[in-house]
Order: C-alpha cells, then structure tokens, then sequence
C-alpha cells in the first residue's frame, strides 16, 4: 500500500460512514412523515453503508495500515418531498461511484493491485444501488402526489429484507 492509496482509502471509510449517516437522516424525515416503508428500507440502506466502511476499515487493517476514523459532517435531514429524499439518495451515490472510480484509478496508478481486488466489490455494488434507488426515483415521479399509489409504494419499500453481511474483503 502506498501512503496516497492509504489516504484515499481512509478518506472512502469516511464517506461511507457519511453515506451511512445521511440515509438515517433519510429514514428520520421519511418516518416523521409516516412514510414508515421508505424509513425501513433507508434504515436498512444506511446499514449496507456501515458495512461498507467496514469492509474497508477491515481490509486497511488486514494490510497492517492504521484505518484512520475521521469527522463526519452533519447530513441533510430536511427534505421538500418524499422524491427529494430519493433524488437526494440517487445524488450521493453517484457522487459515491465517482469516488469510487478516482480510489480505482489511484489504485491502479499505484500499482496497488490487493487494494483494485478489494475495489472491485465496490465498483459493482455501485451499478446496483444506483439502479435501485433510479427504479425508486422513476416510481415516485410516476405516482406524483396521488395519496393511494404513495401508499403501496411506500408499502412495496417497506418489504425490503436485510441482505446477508458482506464477505470481507
Ligand atoms: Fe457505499
Ligand atoms: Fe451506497
């Protein structure tokens, strides 16, 4: 591991734990606003990214590097709509994506080819939640404001189960 790579990666720890902290911020507008299914499934969101500042605290860790835990800034919790707070969503991660991308192609500058191994989960993990929070942004802008298709969607949302934990990387 190279210090610049060391960096990067401490610096992603800290996204995701932000990426974490922002979907329960998510979750909290969307439950005081009784849409307790978005709220289930953003809880759940903001666990996935825990796992993932996990993944890469362990695998810092695992190369004998100090994993480096740093402030995490307050996220938005006040939303217009229950489509903003996907929008917002569908927004972070593909800044998240482009994060992921630059640690990548830092990783691969570098030579640091355990850390691209490590990466790659991360790289196809971003093709997915992207594609499921677009899916939720393109539901949620079909329906408008009709109060009984809100309803089963914010229904549909609430049936999301927890995925088994990630493999270390
Ligand atoms: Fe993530
Ligand atoms: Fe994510």
């Amino acid at each position: 591991m190279t210090p610049m790579v060391l960096e990067a990666i401490n610096r992603q720890i800290a996204a995701e734990f932000a990426a974490s902290f922002s979907y329960l911020a998510m979750a909290a507008w969307c439950e005081h606003h009784n849409f307790m299914g978005a709220g289930s499934w953003l809880r759940l969101q903001s666990a996935e990214e825990h796992g993932h500042a996990m993944k890469l605290f362990n695998f810092v860790l695992a190369r004998n590097h100090h994993a480096r835990l740093s402030a995490i800034e307050e996220p938005t919790g006040d939303f217009a709509s229950i489509v903003a707070v996907f929008e917002r969503a569908l927004a972070q991660e593909q800044e998240v994506s482009r994060q992921i991308d630059a640690l990548y192609e830092l990783a691969f500058q570098e030579k640091v080819f355990a850390a691209m191994a490590a990466l790659q989960w991360f790289i196809t993990e971003q093709v997915e939640e992207e594609k499921s929070i677009r899916e939720i942004v393109a539901k949620f802008q079909m329906v408008g404001g009709d109060p009984s298709s809100l309803l089963d969607l914010d229904r549909e949302l609430g049936a999301r189960q927890p995925e088994p934990a990630p493999a270390e990387a």
